[in-house]
């Protein structure tokens, strides 16, 4: 089954909680925390992201657009944030970040810019709960699809990751279905499903039936 994960960035941020009951029909909340120094731009910490996970009935993640990612995890962990993606491009030892987050209770994925070769990842396959392969240069919501994300998704299959794959960037009912054919599980979308503040059930129930159509004609 492949997973939907609203990205809060496009929601109305005077109203986050009315955008998290619009999401409900999601698999997982998607939370993209930016420090202003590992991408250009400011969004939100633990403070936000605290208030979130308590108020979500489905599972959040993290996604730490932040240099030093070590010094962050358990304000969020503490917060029941349950998956912690941070960047390769971040870190030197991502071994033992992905440790750490398992120490703290959380499960570690990473995430990789369009920049990033697939072929660092193969030495950590088995200590990663999920790739997330980057299909725009981090900083800002609403960026247009690259379409190299798709070989790249087609890539880690070819080496031999069976975990999840997710996409994040320029997802919408066209894009969706090219990532889940090359073996995408998991997708990230926020201006696709928030754009129209009235209506994100409507654009979930529509990315899932593109990507569940397609995922069908893969088999
Ligand atoms: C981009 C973020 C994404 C962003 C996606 O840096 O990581 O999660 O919110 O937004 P859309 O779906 O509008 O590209
Ligand atoms: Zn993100």
């Amino acid at each position: 089954m492949i997973r939907i994960h609203p990205s809060l960035l496009s929601a109305d941020p005077l109203n986050v909680g009315q955008a998290l009951a619009q999401a409900s029909s999601a698999d997982g909340v998607h939370l993209d925390i930016m420090d202003g120094h590992f991408v250009p731009t400011l969004t939100f910490g633990p403070w936000l992201a605290q208030a979130i996970a308590a108020a979500s009935a489905l599972p959040v993640e993290a996604h730490l657009m932040v240099s030093n990612p070590e010094a962050h995890l358990s304000p969020l962990t503490d917060s029941h944030v349950g998956r912690l993606i941070f960047h390769q491009e971040a870190t030197h030892h991502a071994h033992r970040l992905c440790d750490e987050i398992r120490r703290l209770g959380a499960l570690p994925a990473m995430a990789i810019n369009p920049g990033t070769p697939v072929e660092t990842l193969g030495d950590l396959f088995s200590e990663l709960d999920m790739i997330l392969v980057m299909s725009v240069d981090p900083g800002w919501g609403g960026q247009a699809f690259w379409p190299g994300a798709v070989a790249k998704v087609e890539r880690l299959r070819q080496l031999g990751y069976a975990g999840d794959i997710e996409v994040d960037g320029g997802i919408d009912d066209q894009t969706a279905p090219l990532v889940v054919a090359a073996g995408a599980t998991v997708l990230v979308a926020g201006s696709y499903v928030f754009s129209d503040r009235s209506d994100p059930p409507s654009r979930i129930a529509a990315l899932r039936q593109a990507a569940e159509q397609t995922q069908k004609g893969r088999r």
